[in-house]
């Protein structure tokens, strides 16, 4: 056993100490570091300073095939961080100065305060997202995460009957609209159109079963429009109970994993206009894709 584990919080998520991502890494330490997600689903490893764009990719390549952009839609022509692999969460335009309050992408970036699960608006879902604390709010800019496996098996048996049956839509373009931003062109719409899942998966790491829906899911399979929301949104209520919410407090050069297949996570507000936030994200995904999809969160 090369690494170590505390709790990230008590009851939730796991602290890896005895590791170093700037440096190769041993399949043994890849494995116990999987071992790790497996179990807690959201783990974290502190450096004294960030690893580079390059360093986090290499890292992101050990836990499973990558997402690759095919363009950098949503940080401009020129992107401020311009690797294809790593999507910009950073607050920050092409010139390191915080967005005009105008600005569309901080308009859609907002959304992520919304309780979400990367990329489940594609039919090739995430599963790991390694995120990247490069310049860090001085607070009330944590991530929040729920388990999502601890609130399948916290539902009433009489609540779960039928769950598992269901298949809902996930819309990158439903919660940019829920979460404040403009209304996207059909031309954008078509480029990221809704994908399927089950709503109940079994999370195969862990073995334990897990609800998947959060901000992105707006539709029922065979259901009407207003019962599907309404089944949704009483999910979400239960899964947002105090009791299954835990907070990653951002520390310089932490680098924070964590599963999209068992749980949900959000950003929460802090002073975009004046605190620069610098968070890079990878992101892999349950099959390696021929070529990128687009880069959005
Ligand atoms: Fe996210």
């Amino acid at each position: 056993m090369t690494i170590a584990l505390e709790p990230m919080t008590p009851g939730h998520g796991a602290r890896i100490k005895g590791v170093d991502i700037r440096a190769p890494m041993d399949a043994a330490t890849v494995g116990e570091i999987r071992a790790a997600l497996a179990e807690h689903a959201v783990c974290v490893i502190g450096h004294d300073t960030p690893p580079t764009d390059e360093q986090h990719i290499a890292f992101s390549g050990l836990l499973g095939p990558m997402e690759r952009g095919a363009g950098a839609q949503l940080s401009g022509p020129n992107g401020r961080v311009p690797r294809p692999e790593i999507i910009d969460q950073g607050n920050m335009d092409e010139l390191g100065e915080i967005y005009a309050d105008d600005d569309r992408r901080l308009a859609y970036k907002r959304a992520n305060r919304l309780w979400h699960t990367d990329m489940s608006f594609y039919d090739n879902r995430a599963t790991f997202s390694a995120l990247v604390g490069h310049a860090v709010p001085p607070s009330d800019a944590d991530t929040q995460f729920i388990d999502m496996r601890e609130v399948w098996d916290a539902l009433p048996e009489s609540r779960k009957a039928g769950l598992e049956d269901l298949v809902v839509s996930h819309s990158f373009w439903h919660s940019r609209v829920l979460g404040g931003g403009p209304e996207p062109t059909e031309a954008e719409r078509a480029k990221n159109p809704p994908a399927k899942h089950r709503m109940v998966h079994l999370h195969e790491p862990s073995g334990r079963k897990s609800l998947y829906i959060a901000s992105h899911a707006f539709a029922i399979d065979g259901w009407p429009p207003d019962e599907a929301r309404g089944l949704i949104e009483e999910l979400m209520a239960f899964a947002t109970r105090p009791r299954f919410v835990f907070a990653h407090q951002w520390r310089l050069g932490d680098v924070l994993i964590w599963d999209n297949l068992a749980t949900m996570h959000r950003a929460t507000p802090f002073d975009d206009r004046v605190f620069k936030r610098d968070m890079r994200r990878t992101t892999m995904r349950e099959r390696a894709e021929a070529s990128g999809n687009s880069r959005v969160a």
